[in-house]
């Protein structure tokens, strides 16, 4: 999906403005960063390194996995491929000062049309992205006639929702992030409702992989666990991640939660994200791999 389709979006809440959530991907992905390294290093003992050459970063956003990728895979050319050109900027400013510039490139494309012209890779990894396009069988299936014989595709869809707050935390009724969760859940399947070609489908991962025509490998879930107390990068990116949420769930939540969110996204309030001493970063994200054969 694509800011550039048209302009009629500018109200829509399930319309994704990534222009704008371009500080919020790139600090929740550096945020992640040990958990990334951790699903790299564990595809690197699936694919022996010296023989992935070529490696996709499908939905890279702003490269912070791109540059974790082409760390990991050392003699591989990487290529991050956004729809999203500001994005696709910061990626290379980014493999640029960690000394990867050489091998890290850049491929504007909108899938799932763009797809023919990516090359073919050992390595494909979809981070977060396929969920975003409108038929994800058919974008794994043209991911797929992607990979050379014996590369694997790698895609992260799933997991668990974030926690960043006790269930009570002093203030309105306890149990907010689960309200939350439950508002986002309505909103994500209203966002998918809205993408182009967009197609109900079970999200059976590994069977969407098999279908595609490779074999599933394996799944892992791999955990970020930043503890209470968090430092002010953390509490920032909470402000971030719940400013957008409050915009994005407006007229989900109730009067006495959108309440309760004002008050914590308040730096001067101290029962907010900045000041309280109780709040934390925990996520889990879940990597599905398949190989070519
Ligand atoms: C949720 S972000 C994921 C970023 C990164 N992979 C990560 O895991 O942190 C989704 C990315 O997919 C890109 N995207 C969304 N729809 C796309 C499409 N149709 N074609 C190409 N990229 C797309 C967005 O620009 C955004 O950078």
């Amino acid at each position: 999906m694509s800011h550039h389709h048209d302009d009629t979006h500018g109200t829509d809440p399930t319309h994704m403005d990534w222009d704008e959530l371009t500080p919020l991907l790139e600090r929740g992905a550096e945020l992640q960063q040990p958990l990334y390294a951790q699903a790299a290093a564990w595809i690197g003992e699936q694919l022996p390194a010296a023989a992935v050459r070529r490696v996709l970063d499908i939905g890279s956003g702003p490269g912070v996995i791109t540059c974790l990728l082409a760390e990991a895979f050392p003699h591989a050319e990487v290529v991050a491929v956004d729809s999203t050109p500001a994005l696709l900027d910061r990626a290379m400013a980014r493999a640029e000062r960690r000394g990867l510039g050489d091998r890290v490139r850049t491929h504007t494309a909108e899938m799932p049309g763009g797809m023919d012209d990516l090359g073919d890779a050992d390595l494909i990894w979809a981070g977060n992205s396929v969920h975003h396009l409108g038929d994800q069988r058919a974008a794994l299936t043209g991911l797929a006639r992607r990979l050379r014989p014996g590369g694997m595709l790698a895609v992260v869809e799933g997991g668990l929702q974030p926690r960043h707050l006790p269930r009570d935390i002093g203030i309105g009724r306890p149990g907010l992030e689960s309200r939350i969760d439950a508002a986002s859940g309505d909103w994500f399947e209203e966002m998918r409702g809205a993408l182009p070609d967009t197609k109900a489908e079970v999200e059976d991962w590994r069977a969407l992989l098999a279908e595609a025509g490779l074999a599933p490998s394996a799944t892992r879930s791999f955990l970020l666990d930043i503890p209470a107390p968090v430092t002010v990068v953390v509490r920032e990116q909470l402000v971030s991640a719940f400013t957008w949420q409050r915009k994005a769930l407006a007229g989900r939540l109730s009067d006495d939660d959108a309440a309760v969110l004002d008050r914590l996204l308040d730096p001067d309030d101290e029962e907010g994200f900045m000041r309280r001493p109780d709040c934390f970063l925990l996520a889990a994200r879940t990597v599905h791999t398949a190989r070519r054969g």
